[in-house]
């Protein structure tokens, strides 16, 4: 009888295929059959056989589950790196500095960071740099608080995308010299596109610690795979 129930877990342990039992009724060599020697043994068995049935399914559950996690984790990380934003203002300082006007157009030189993840915007040339194809959301605030005397349109400035217009903010001057003008756009970006604000000839704009000029721009959505 133990060396019934010792095969017996020797082929549980080595996990074979068919434990060598078979259906008492099905077969009439009572002898060879080790079922009607060893009544206990055969009930081992079929635990042995249930346990393997049950990890089998567990197993697969479990590569199931280890499967869909796996995606997950990199569609995050996908997700993570695509992460973009940057926000700048055009100075920080203590007292009010004015940019401009000049006899042509210049890059508006935003240098106070406020966020640049991903380190899209560069602080050096005053581009902002697609890391990825995709939606993005760019807003242009200006601000002036003298009066230009080159352009009577004080406060103004062109949102550029790859070298042409996307929006222009141009501000009537009114009663007083305080000017300002924001523009929100969304706009369909390829990986590498660059994005500028441009201050035309003759236009102003001042700032000091306030951050009243501000460049902005994220990524709503990739478009890329
Ligand atoms: C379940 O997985 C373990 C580890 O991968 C393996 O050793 C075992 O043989 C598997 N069991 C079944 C019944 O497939
Ligand atoms: C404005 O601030 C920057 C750094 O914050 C500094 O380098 C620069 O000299 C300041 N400009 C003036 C005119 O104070
Ligand atoms: C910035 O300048 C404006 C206008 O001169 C002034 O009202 C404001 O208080 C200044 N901001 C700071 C933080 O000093």
């Amino acid at each position: 009888m133990r060396g019934i129930v010792l095969l017996c877990m020797l082929h549980a342990a080595f996990g074979m295929e068919g434990y060598g039992w078979v259906d008492p009724s099905s077969t009439s060599d009572t002898a060879s059959n080790p079922c009607y020697l060893d009544q206990q043994s055969c009930g081992c068995c079929v635990m042995q056989k249930q346990l393997n049935k049950m990890e089998q399914y567990f197993n697969f559950s479990y590569e199931g589950m280890h499967h869909v996690l796996t995606e997950s984790k990199m569609a995050l990380n996908n997700f993570r790196e695509s992460r973009s934003a940057f926000s700048v203002a055009l100075n920080s300082n203590a007292t009010m500095l004015c940019f401009g006007p000049f006899h042509d157009d210049k890059r508006i030189p935003f240098k106070h960071v406020f966020i640049n993840l991903g380190d899209s915007y560069s602080t050096d040339t005053s581009i902002f740099t697609a890391p990825r194809s995709g939606v993005y959301s760019l807003a242009v605030t200006i601000y002036s608080n003298i009066d230009s005397p080159i352009n009577p349109i004080a406060a103004c400035a062109n949102l550029i995308v790859n070298g042409h217009a996307v929006a222009v903010l141009p501000e009537d001057k009114g009663n007083d010299p305080e000017d300002s003008s924001t523009v929100v756009v969304a706009v369909e970006l390829k990986a590498g596109d660059q994005v500028v604000v441009l201050l035309p000839a003759g236009c102003v704009i001042c700032d000091n610690l306030s951050h009243f000029n501000t460049f902005t721009g994220f990524l709503l959505h990739t478009t890329d795979s």
